[in-house]
């Protein structure tokens, strides 16, 4: 490998939104020398163009590596660190820990649900000892991680169907302090989930208050995406502004067929919140949800297909209603006797998505579930299906504004310093693609199957991704929230202007 990579002739995305630019970018070790044109021409002194690796990028887009902002990834990056579902994706980091789950700070070794979403790798007593862990097994992509709200109370409680008493907070509030110590960016949470819905809005506030004094974020599944998703909401914006830290909706949707058509009421919620406090929202373009198999999501309306049995394992991939046609039972009954299970929940409506999707302070999160044997297809393909479907054949949004959804404004809202734009002296997460040809190739018949169009892949400034095929350089890192980074912080919704280094 040589010392710089000059990628040449090509759309120049940077990820603040701004017009694309024909242009180059240089790379020089893991950082990002320069962006404009004719670089060649002006290589930085002591350069020559035989220490640099040039690569035509004619007729494809260089923009800042994906970063998705929504995945259950705690385990794998490190029992599979290649990540090629990701990679091959475009995406160079991973939000770790969202719906209030997280590997860290826990361990036992069987776990139960909600948190065998993660798999079983739980060992790590803290942050720290998860960092060593993310180092020793070399992710492909970088990580980033969330303190999940539920894992602290595994950790901390015998009984999960009541609130935390006052010692049992006590205890989860410094272990969340030591985490954040340690890095972490924030806190997320799971209200929705059995082992979480006891707990008080008072019980987050109070952890959601640790957070704050470290700077960090607050993101959740909030107690209801169904007929109660307004309290819902005002639930979490109360949370988070009590507390004094940015909100993150997870996976904004309306769910459920009496709940369709109903973003038009929450998107102007979320507006009116958004001038009194720092909200945003991730999302993920496909109308099915997916989670734990669980009897109270089967409505016998909405399809529902399994993405993984324990009991039943020769049912993984079927739908539901065919499992109970096939077995004289109801839906409901079918789903009792799949368990302990994953399953796709047909729960939106397009127009719903559309809309939040389309909406300026949504992100692109996947929510891909790693560990299901028939998982959504968004594990695959959600980035490449956002430019192909909704920038490309819908026309929803720029090409610009697609990129930035996934680099600019996600690097903003979790406060990932120096990522997420195509700036000198910042760190070189670089995602090269063809315009034309990327589309995602996931259904959810064939969910294995990887995205097309994705030309190249530099993680920290190493090519990791080429052709097609993963590079035998794996270079993602832990990345710690940073205090006192004001380069790239949260503020308003619209990019700031960037330091010129
Ligand atoms: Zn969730
Ligand atoms: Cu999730």
């Amino acid at each position: 490998m040589k010392r710089a990579t000059l990628l040449e002739n090509g759309l120049v995305v940077d990820g603040t939104g701004a017009p694309a630019l024909a242009g180059d970018v240089l790379l020089l070790g893991e950082r990002i020398a320069a962006v404009g044109p004719g670089l060649r021409g002006r290589l930085p002194d002591g350069l020559s163009l035989a220490d640099v690796d040039v690569h035509d990028c004619n007729g494809l887009a260089i923009t800042p590596g994906f970063i998705d902002v929504h995945t259950h990834d705690d385990a794998i990056v490190l029992n599979a660190p290649g990540m090629f579902p990701k990679l091959s994706q475009g995406v160079t980091t991973v939000v770790t820990g969202n719906c209030g789950l997280s590997v860290a700070p826990y361990v036992v070794q069987e776990p139960l649900p909600p948190l065998t979403l993660l798999g079983n790798s739980f060992n790590y007593p803290s942050v720290a000892a998860y960092s060593d862990a993310v180092r020793d097994a070399q992710p492909a992509v970088n990580v980033a991680p969330l303190i999940g709200h539920t894992t602290l109370r595994f950790a901390c409680m015998d009984d999960l169907t009541r609130a935390a008493s006052a010692d049992e907070l006590g205890a989860m509030c410094m272990l969340l302090e030591q985490c954040m110590v340690d890095g972490a960016l924030g806190l997320s949470s799971g209200l929705f989930y059995a082992e979480a819905m006891a707990a008080p809005a008072a019980e987050v506030t109070q952890l959601a208050r640790v957070v704050a004094r470290h700077g960090g974020v607050y993101a959740t599944h909030m107690r209801s995406e169904m007929a109660a998703i307004l309290q819902a909401m005002h639930e979490a914006s109360d949370t988070a502004f009590a507390a004094g830290v940015p909100l993150i909706i997870s996976h904004h949707k309306c769910a459920g067929p009496t709940n369709w058509g109903r973003t038009r009421e929450t998107l102007p919620l979320i507006e009116s919140l958004a001038l009194r406090q720092d909200i945003a929202m991730d999302v993920y373009p496909y109308v099915a949800g997916s989670t734990v198999l669980r009897e109270d999501l089967v409505d016998e309306v909405i399809d529902v297909m399994v993405s993984w049995s324990a009991p039943h394992p020769e049912m993984t991939g079927r739908m539901l209603a065919s499992i109970a046609a096939e077995w004289g039972t109801t839906q409901r009954e079918a789903c009792l006797r799949l368990k302990p299970g994953g399953a796709c929940y047909f729960q939106m409506r397009e127009d719903d998505v559309q809309r939040v999707i389309s909406h300026p302070l949504s992100m692109i999160g996947s929510d891909g579930l790693p560990h299901d044997k028939h998982p959504h297809p968004r594990l695959w393909g959600a980035f490449p299906r956002v430019l192909a479907r909704y920038w490309r054949e819908q026309g929803l949004f720029s090409m610009e504004q697609a990129v930035y959804k996934m680099t600019g404004l996600s690097a903003r809202n979790f406060r990932l310093r120096e990522r997420g734009q195509l700036q000198p002296g910042w760190l070189a997460d670089i995602t090269v693609f063809d315009p034309v040809r990327i589309r995602d190739a996931a259904t959810y018949e064939q969910p294995l199957a990887q995205s097309e169009g994705v030309a190249m892949v530099f993680v920290n400034g190493t090519l990791s991704f080429d052709k097609g095929r993963a590079t035998p350089h794996r270079a993602g890192r832990l990345l710690r929230r940073e205090l006192g980074s004001d380069s790239n912080s949260a503020s308003g919704r619209t990019p700031r202007p960037s330091p010129s280094t």
